[in-house]
């Protein structure tokens, strides 16, 4: 079976645990202040973990909940059980199963499913973008000023320290000048949202490996741009990602204020 083929099967596999979860009772721990992680993070986590060291022996895996290493590999699957984990505990269908196969610095495949819309995302570099079977192809003609734009507040918004206040400076540059913003809550399904022309940019600070690896090839192959805070391609350990279709990431990227990374 093609890699994405198996991909796809895991994560609709793995989105069922996660639907069973949306509505159970959850027991909630504590990462962070504001940081959650439920048995259904875990759990579904360790689903994948053990389907995908059989269906791809030769990648390391890099799972949120478990993984403690480098994150520059040749081959890895990067694995986000459940991006929207404080949507899920609220039971916000914000929310998908993140799964970005990378080979040295590059996305190669990526599979991104909300099992509670019941929407399936992917990607194959070179080969376009896609949710279910209708190809994603993002419009270039919506200046900044028209267009929506989504973000995310890192959990560190909580210490009130550079973070916080980039955060804020960064919103009152741009607020004036979009539509308007969303913050709905999971990185990977926002850069979905993006792919589709939902959202005409994103950006945001903090972020890791599993929360974008499988939406940037997604904006990529759909015809968008991606990009760390100084334009140059984004590589994971970036303080800043910022994401669109080319005319809204040309508009957007010099709004951002600087950030030193820490
Ligand atoms: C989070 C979501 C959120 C983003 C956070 C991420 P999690 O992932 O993607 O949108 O703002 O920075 O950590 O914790 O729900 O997997
Ligand atoms: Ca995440
Ligand atoms: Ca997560």
């Amino acid at each position: 079976m093609p890699e994405i083929e198996r991909l796809k099967a895991i994560a609709l596999e793995a989105g069922a645990i996660v639907r069973e979860g949306y509505a159970s009772h959850k027991e909630i721990r504590h990462k962070g202040v504001v940081d959650l992680v439920t048995q259904y993070d875990t759990r579904t986590e360790a689903f994948l973990l053990e389907r995908l060291s059989k269906a791809f022996p030769d990648c390391t895996l890099v799972g949120e909940e478990s993984y403690r290493g480098e994150y520059d590999l040749d081959r890895a699957l990067y694995i986000d059980p459940i991006d929207g984990t404080t949507n899920f505990v609220h039971r916000l269908p914000h929310l998908a199963v993140s799964l970005g196969l990378w080979e040295e610095g590059a996305p190669k495949i990526a599979v991104l499913y909300n099992p509670i819309l019941d929407e399936l995302y992917w990607a194959e570099r070179g080969r376009g973008a896609w949710l279910g079977d209708q190809p994603l192809r993002l419009p270039d003609s919506r200046p900044l000023q028209q267009s929506l734009i989504a973000t995310g507040f890192p959990y560190a918004k909580v210490e009130r320290g550079p973070e916080y206040r980039w955060v804020i400076e960064a919103l009152a540059e741009i607020l004036p000048r979009i539509q308007d913003i969303r913050r709905l809550g999971a990185a990977s399904v926002d850069l979905a949202y993006l792919a589709r022309g939902i959202f005409g940019g994103f950006y945001e600070i903090d972020l890791k490996p599993w929360d974008v690896a499988a939406g940037i090839l997604l904006v990529q192959e759909s015809g968008g741009i991606v990009s760390n805070l100084e334009g140059a391609p984004y590589r994971f350990g970036d303080k800043g990602i910022v994401a669109g279709s080319p005319t809204v990431h040309r508009e957007l990227l010099p709004l951002l204020p600087f950030i030193e990374i820490t």
